[in-house]
């Protein structure tokens, strides 16, 4: 089989078990809101690969959190907004549900201690981003929003004795028998392998930038979540759907660091190398159009240019309040020579998140019984096809409440003994030629970036999805012992079916760009969804579903 069921062999018998009412993967926004949302009596086990809690995309999230924060702003447009930006796919009544219920988690993160910027008058400092038609995003600490947020509930999480840490603890696989989810297993340096039973799970281990050769995305981002949610029998939804941040700095040898999309919200423009403002004459909102239009018309202006990158430019702005507005990104472009006020920044899109996801509804129950999922890691309806920007930081916060409070209820209706047995559908031991996995991972990346990118063809897609079918031949099967390994079997896993959907999808719509398929098609008002099919023969996905 292609994809197997689990990516070790476990004999649960000569293996440390563990026991908690609640297991969280992950440690971002939607894992850690999901422990706080936890009933206190129950114990929580929130697992983290790496070796602090604060490595994820949520501490670095800049431009802010999105709600309806400002008396004149209301939720219709909001609403009206994220629908206009998820290109025809986005599922209203989630929508609707997350947009109400914003701004009371936005207060709760500030009762919990959270600093948002305030204005001259101690209200909160709103502004814009692409897509939105209102000042409705919150920010902190400047562009540094997602690190305060985090500051202030890592210090919630830390008070609460019923919530145990572990960092530096990579989960392999979740455990499961007749379509119900009992656990996990895990890895760590430290003690080995371990596994721990669970009455509820909860998945939030965030995106997959990191599939790709530039990205936004912390190195953490390794789809392992999707991929074992898909090893171990859940829909997964939407996977073409990637959507490439338009400014990313573009500096041969340099980091792919974020410049926020809060800096053209402040009103920097987009010009090409000979100096020439390029976004009007792409989309009437020009600089703060949704993001797929803008990464598109920069890729477009680049190849007319014949340029590898645009540049930004706030010269028209008072430099004294983009240094103070922006004092995160100002000292990314320091270490560079570049001042952002003074000097044309070089950018280029960088590939920042993911829309696609497993399958969720409105309680974050994904479709195995005991298994929710939330953040990042989900497609619940709320992005469509291509996600409005700092609704992210919103969903997450949302529904890991959602999740954290549905858990609470099922894992207290369970039976109080634990249930353990062996895992079924194991791999055989294998033994092979060692592998290089930092220079497959590195070629896969470059792979995803040429054929599976901004823009996309049939030839390009087909030679990815082919690639990646003859490697997942000898490297999905191959038994490693550490976890740079399970992330590369993860990471091909979903670039295959990545490139396996966007193959079929023969349109264009939000992050997916197809150079032969230019038109949004009616035909495909819905979404591709995947599972593993666990027959035996090499195809091991189900045709695309309609939703
Ligand atoms: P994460 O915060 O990424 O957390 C995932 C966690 O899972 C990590 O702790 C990771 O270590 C852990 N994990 C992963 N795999 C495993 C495994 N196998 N075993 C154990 N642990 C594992 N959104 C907005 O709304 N507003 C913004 O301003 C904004 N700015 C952004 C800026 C940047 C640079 C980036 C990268 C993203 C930004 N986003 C923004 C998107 C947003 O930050 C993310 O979508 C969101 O934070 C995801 O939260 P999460 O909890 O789902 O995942
Ligand atoms: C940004 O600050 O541009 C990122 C916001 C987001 O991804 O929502």
């Amino acid at each position: 089989m292609i994809v197997p069921r689990y990516l070790v062999p476990i004999d649960y018998k000569s293996i440390a078990h563990y026991f908690t009412d609640v297991l969280i993967l992950g440690s971002g926004l939607a894992g850690v809101r999901a422990a706080l949302a936890v009933d206190e009596s129950l114990s929580v086990t929130i697992v983290t690969k790496g070796a602090e809690l604060e490595i994820c995309s949520s501490t670095r999230a800049q431009g802010g959190i999105a709600s309806v924060l400002d008396p004149l702003d209301n939720f219709e447009d909001h609403i009206a907004d994220t629908l206009t930006a998820g290109a025809g796919l986005c599922d209203e009544r989630v929508v609707r549900f997350v947009i109400e219920h914003g701004p009371d988690r936005i207060h709760e993160l500030i009762d919990w201690g959270t600093h948002f910027d305030l204005d001259e008058n101690f209200h909160l400092d709103l502004t814009r981003e692409g897509g939105h038609g209102f000042n409705r995003v919150a920010h902190a600490l400047g562009d540094s929003t997602g690190k305060e947020i985090m500051r202030a509930l890592f210090i919630q999480i830390k008070n609460r004795p019923n919530i145990k840490i572990c960092t530096n603890t990579f989960a392999i696989d979740l455990i499961t028998a007749d379509n119900v989810c009992y656990g996990a297993i895990l890895y760590s340096p430290q003690t080995g392998m371990k596994i721990v039973w669970a009455k509820q799970v909860i998945l939030a281990t965030g995106g997959s930038g990191q599939l790709y050769r530039e990205t936004t995305n912390p190195e953490v981002t390794t789809a392992d979540g999707m991929a074992m949610a898909y090893r171990a029998g859940a829909r997964l939804r939407g996977l073409e759907f990637v959507q490439f941040h338009p400014t990313v700095l573009y500096l041969a040898g340099g980091a792919r660091s974020l410049i926020s999309e809060a800096v053209r919200g402040e009103g920097a423009h987009l010009i090409d190398k000979n100096g020439y403002r390029f976004m009007p004459d792409y989309d009437s909102r020009a600089e703060l159009a949704p993001r797929d239009i803008v990464s598109r018309s920069i890729v477009a202006q680049m190849a007319k240019t014949n340029s590898s990158c645009v540049y930004l430019t706030l010269k028209h702005l008072d430099t004294a309040f983009v240094h103070r507005r922006f004092p995160g990104i100002e000292s990314i472009c320091h270490q560079f020579d570049l001042d952002l006020a003074k000097d044309n920044i070089p950018i280029r899109p960088g590939a920042h998140y993911m829309m696609g996801g497993i399958e969720v509804d409105l309680d974050a129950k994904t479709n195995i019984e005991g298994l929710r999922a939330v953040g990042e890691v989900t497609s619940t309806g709320l992005h469509g096809a291509n996600r409005l920007a700092s609704n992210s930081l919103l969903e997450a916060v949302v529904f890991g409440k959602i999740a954290g409070e549905g858990a609470s209820i099922d894992a207290k209706r369970a039976p109080k003994d634990y249930v353990v047995f062996s895992l079924e559908g194991q791999c055989e031991p294998t033994s092979g030629m060692p592998l290089d996995t930092d220079d497959i991972r590195n070629t896969l990346k470059s792979v995803m970036q040429r054929c599976v990118g901004v823009m996309r063809d049939k030839a390009g897609l087909q030679e990815a999805n082919d690639t990646f079918m003859s490697w997942q031949k000898f490297i999905n099967d191959y038994q490693f012992k550490f976890p740079r390994g399970w992330e590369l079997q993860n990471m091909l896993t979903i670039c295959r079916l990545i490139a396996h959907c966007a193959l079929i999808r023969e349109e264009t719509r939000g992050g997916h760009s197809r150079s032969d398929f230019p038109e949004q098609s009616d035909n495909w008002k819905k979404y591709t969804v995947v599972e593993r099919v666990a027959s035996g023969d090499e195809n091991d996905i189900t045709e695309p579903l309609e939703n």
